[in-house]
């Protein structure tokens, strides 16, 4: 019978999954695993970080550690890695220096949230000596506490700056990649339990093969939108493929003047890699849900949730994205744009996955991307505007705006575009379009936002876009 084997707890664990559903979630194999109760279930739905775990993959004979939120990631996706929980921070009754720093800063007082913030700072720990503000408030971003306050967390985070005692889990590494390396990556494994099968290919053309047999498959990669079928759905997902080990879907380079995504690249991978290409779209990541999700979500399973308010599509249509689908036989490239073809419903057909996103670099565009959401971190937007426009000699050769949250599937303002094609670049001019974008659509109201308030939203991005063009221009 096939397993799955990951490192935790001190030893290799073998998983045959005879008496456990492989959609167990990492949050429930943990609290039901002795001595592990330091990891929480407050939500289990990703939005409040007290399930927080880290997940080391490794990567060229070292490791690269991520916090995630166990509550939404299915066990078999650890086969090959790492598992840390807080249980593993402390050694023979001395404190983690992250956990020191805590006791020393009063960083905690009921200590729910505890746990999970700890393991977030381990992962930054682990990622840079020297955090900056900016790098300890992202770390931290999906973790809320309801006591301490978030100063003394962050002071917590700040005071370990410099600090480079070795810890514990540091002095493992060699040991544990050793052990890890043993473990068969490459034939594709068949968990089963009861009516419930996962399966996790390695490589393309056999994911590939499995998509043509078992159509009616739910493909996962990260989870994050599918783990919460089963966790607050209470679905029980007979038949699973999971697309997570495919290298041939996590390609993430600039090839001919196009950056090339594989649809597996998660979210957090893009953020750091348009970091110096695309700063607008970098600014516009930060506020993709928070760092653990971004660690965890794809940028192709965000394409094919095809979600009136997700992130990315607007982005992606207005960056004039084409993205490749595959099947056993073939590949196929349409627009991002005829891609999408109504509320939660894209071109894909069954049998089919989708392979890569391709972007065209063009210097002479300007872009701005816009999120309007009740909070920074962690919320889905109200409305967005990701909007790109071609000036020559101050008149408005080509301009994109595309919309979130206006209707059922994320739309251009065609209104606005065809209005301003062909004008110069004045307040007027954007001001008008912001109102004929506003016509355009008829919004609906629910536990968000008014239509009404969308509708203003939507009127003034476009001259929030204005602002900022102008900026760039210099006028
Ligand atoms: C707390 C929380 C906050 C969130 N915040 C945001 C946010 O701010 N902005 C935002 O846009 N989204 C947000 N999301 C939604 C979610 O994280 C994203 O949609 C994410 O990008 C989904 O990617 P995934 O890899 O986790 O998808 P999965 O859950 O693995 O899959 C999602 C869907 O895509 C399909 N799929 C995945 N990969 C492929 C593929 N290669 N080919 C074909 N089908 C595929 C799956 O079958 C499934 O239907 C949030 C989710 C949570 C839980
Ligand atoms: S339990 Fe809240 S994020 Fe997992
Ligand atoms: S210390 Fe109580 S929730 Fe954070």
């Amino acid at each position: 019978m096939d397993s799955v084997k990951f490192y935790f707890d001190n030893k290799l664990q073998e998983i045959d999954f005879s008496t456990i559903s492989p959609t167990t979630t990492v949050l429930d194999f943990l609290r039901s695993y002795p001595g592990r109760f330091g990891t929480k279930e407050g939500c289990a739905e990703g939005d409040c970080g007290s399930c927080t775990v880290v997940i080391a993959d490794p990567e060229n004979g070292k490791f690269e550690y991520h916090a995630v939120n166990s509550c939404m990631v299915f066990l078999p996706s650890l086969h090959g890695k790492f598992l840390i929980t807080v249980e593993d921070l402390a050694q023979d009754n001395y404190l983690h220096p992250i956990q020191e720093a805590f006791v020393e800063n009063f960083a905690s007082q009921c200590g729910f949230c505890t746990p999970g913030f700890e393991m977030s700072l381990f992962a930054l720990y682990k990622e840079t000596t020297e955090p900056s503000d900016e790098q300890i408030t992202e770390a931290v971003e999906g973790n809320l506490c309801r006591c301490t306050g978030y100063r003394p967390i962050r002071d917590a985070a700040a005071s370990l700056r410099g600090v480079i005692e070795r810890d514990n889990i540091t002095e493992k590494e060699p040991q544990i990649l050793q052990a890890l390396a043993g473990i068969p990556m490459d034939q594709t494994l068949d968990l089963r339990y009861k009516d419930q099968r996962y399966l996790i290919p390695f490589h393309l053309d056999k994911a590939l093969d499995l998509i043509a047999q078992y159509p009616e498959a739910v493909l996962v990669n990260g989870s994050t939108d599918v783990a919460l079928r089963r966790n607050k759905l209470k679905e029980k997902i007979r038949l699973v493929i999971d697309l997570s080990f495919l290298l041939e879907i996590k390609e993430l380079r600039i090839q001919d003047r196009n950056l090339i995504i594989g649809a597996g690249v998660t979210v957090q991978q893009l953020k750091n890699f348009v970091k110096d290409l695309l700063p607008p779209l970098y600014d516009y990541l930060k506020v993709f849900a928070a760092k653990q999700i971004r660690n965890r979500a794809t940028v192709g399973g965000n394409i094919m949730t095809a979600s009136p308010i997700g992130d990315l599509i607007p982005a992606l249509i207005t960056l004039g994205a084409q993205v490749t689908v595959a099947d056993k036989n073939s590949e196929k490239s349409y627009s991002l744009e005829e891609f999408i073809t109504g509320y939660r419903q894209t071109r894909l057909q069954k049998g089919q996955i989708l392979k890569q996103i391709t972007i065209p670099l063009s210097e002479d565009w300007f872009f701005g991307f816009y999120k309007v959401s009740k909070r920074t971190s962690l919320d889905i937007s109200t409305v967005s505007l990701s909007a790109g426009v071609l000036v020559k000699d101050d008149v408005i050769e080509d301009i994109i705006l595309a919309f979130g949250g206006m209707a059922a599937m994320v739309k251009r303002s065609t209104a606005a575009e065809d209005f301003l094609r062909g004008k110069n670049v004045s307040e007027q001019n954007f001001v008008q379009a912001g109102q004929l974008a506003a016509q355009q659509f008829q919004p609906i109201s629910d536990a968000r936002s008014s239509a009404q308030a969308r509708s203003v939203l939507a009127k003034n991005l476009i001259v929030k876009f204005y602002t900022d063009l102008t900026q760039k221009l210099g006028k």
